[in-house]
């Protein structure tokens, strides 16, 4: 068997990317060359978007016509929302969304009858990208509120993104402290290189189908636990331990018993995760604004413990967890809030992969059982002629 296995593809180098860098050794991360904190403190997300998908932050101009379209494709058209009534209202919304964007897909792509035109001119795939970062909000609104037995609530004409957002979820302006809040955590989750989703993307983009299929298999990526699942998984652990007291008795078993602590490690950074400072800013604003100084208390005291404990540090899922909680998410619309905001990296990937394209097909080592032949079997002169092809040529 070949020994150089890099088992999960870790420390591999599987292409170059100019979107966004990762360095854990000084603990930074860059979009387009700007650290992720700066951007999260001065621009909107859809300045963000319009960075990750062009390689500059847009003009005052460029910043009206990005929202000017996001606005036109922002409402839940009639198709959409006719096949989110038809699935089960207890379906989880990571499949909502999933389904929801193989839809607009098969709408958008619909009478192009050569595969090969499917997948789109770069202009056609910049526009295809901005009208689904304008769409998911209000699929992943809606899918809160019908969850609710509450009606669907058509999108404000004079709210930006992230204000528009809360207003189509919760059917009340929010206060601007958790607008910012909230914006902040779009920009953190916007991008980050080649995480498990955004490689399933580019895969599935290096075999030259289109955008939307891509992201459909990103959005399946997203949904494990190991990756956007987390966020999810980490408010199932508070309501596990309950409060801060229970933290250490919880801990011993929940470490005897070999399980994973949601929200904590990362295949990339070792000794903490970039982004973490920023979004718990966020998250202690969200504690003072809604008075709930015990959600602050249980996160404090688990990350101590933990991290006395194992040395392993919190990553971006811990904080976004409870701040969504705070802001009146359900916790099962967490991690689709991950797809709103990493939709703009997906999209810039799948540009990116396109552009400069590869099919992305690596090996494997065989470690089953040795050649074996069928009884009686006589081979026939095709046979013969296969068993002399390149062992890999016939995928
Ligand atoms: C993210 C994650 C998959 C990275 O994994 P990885 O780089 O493959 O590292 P490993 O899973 O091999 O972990 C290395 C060691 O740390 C331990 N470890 C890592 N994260 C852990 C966690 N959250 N809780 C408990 N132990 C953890 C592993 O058990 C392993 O210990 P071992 O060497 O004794 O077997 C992993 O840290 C994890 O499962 N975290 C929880 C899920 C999560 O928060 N995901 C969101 C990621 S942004």
């Amino acid at each position: 068997m070949t020994t150089d296995i890099k088992k999960g593809l870790a420390g591999v180098f599987a292409d170059v990317t100019a979107i966004s860098k990762v360095d854990p050794e000084i603990n930074s991360l860059v979009y387009r060359g700007y650290p992720v904190q700066e951007l999260a403190a001065t621009q909107p997300f859809e300045a963000v978007a319009y960075l990750l998908w062009n390689g500059e932050l847009p003009t005052d101009e460029q910043l009206a016509e990005l929202r000017a379209i996001e606005h036109a494709n922002r409402a839940l058209s009639p198709a959409v929302k006719d096949l989110i009534d038809a699935m089960p209202v207890d379906s989880h919304p990571m499949d909502e969304v999933r389904t929801v964007v193989s839809l607009l897909g098969a709408i958008d792509t619909a009478g192009i009858d050569n595969v090969l035109d499917a997948v789109g001119t770069p202009a056609e795939n910049l526009d295809r990208s901005i009208r689904l970062f304008a769409a998911l909000p209000a699929v992943i609104a809606y899918g809160q509120r019908r969850r609710h037995g509450d009606e669907l609530i058509e999108p404000r004409d004079d709210l930006d993104y992230a204000a528009n957002f809360l207003w189509m979820t919760f059917g009340e302006e929010a206060d601007p402290a958790v607008v910012d809040a909230f914006n902040r955590s779009m920009v953190l989750y916007a991008e980050h290189s080649f995480n498990a989703s955004t490689f399933t993307a580019r895969v599935i983009a290096s075999t030259l189908s289109d955008l939307y299929s891509a992201v459909v298999g990103a959005i399946g990526a997203l949904k494990g636990p190991l990756h956007g699942g987390a966020n999810e998984a980490v408010l199932h652990v508070f309501t596990e331990i309950g409060s801060a007291e229970n933290v250490g008795a919880w801990l011993d078993e929940a470490l005897a018993a070999k399980r994973k602590i949601m929200g904590f490690g990362h295949r990339v950074y070792k000794r903490g995760d970039s982004r973490v400072p920023t979004m718990k800013a966020a998250l202690d604003t969200l504690v003072a604004h809604y008075d709930r100084p015990d959600v602050a208390e249980l996160y404090d005291t688990l990350e101590s413990e933990f991290v006395a404990r194992k040395g392993i540090y919190p990553n971006l899922d811990y904080p976004s967890g409870p701040a969504y909680s705070l802001m009146g998410f359900d916790t099962l619309t967490f991690t689709p809030l991950f797809i709103a905001a990493r939709v703009t990296g997906w999209t810039a990937h799948i540009m990116e992969q396109q552009a400069s394209n590869a099919l992305i097909r690596p090996l494997s080592a065989y470690d089953g059982p040795d050649e074996r032949h069928i009884d009686g079997y006589v081979p026939d002169a095709a046979d013969v002629e296969a068993l002399q092809r390149p062992e890999e040529a016939a995928d």
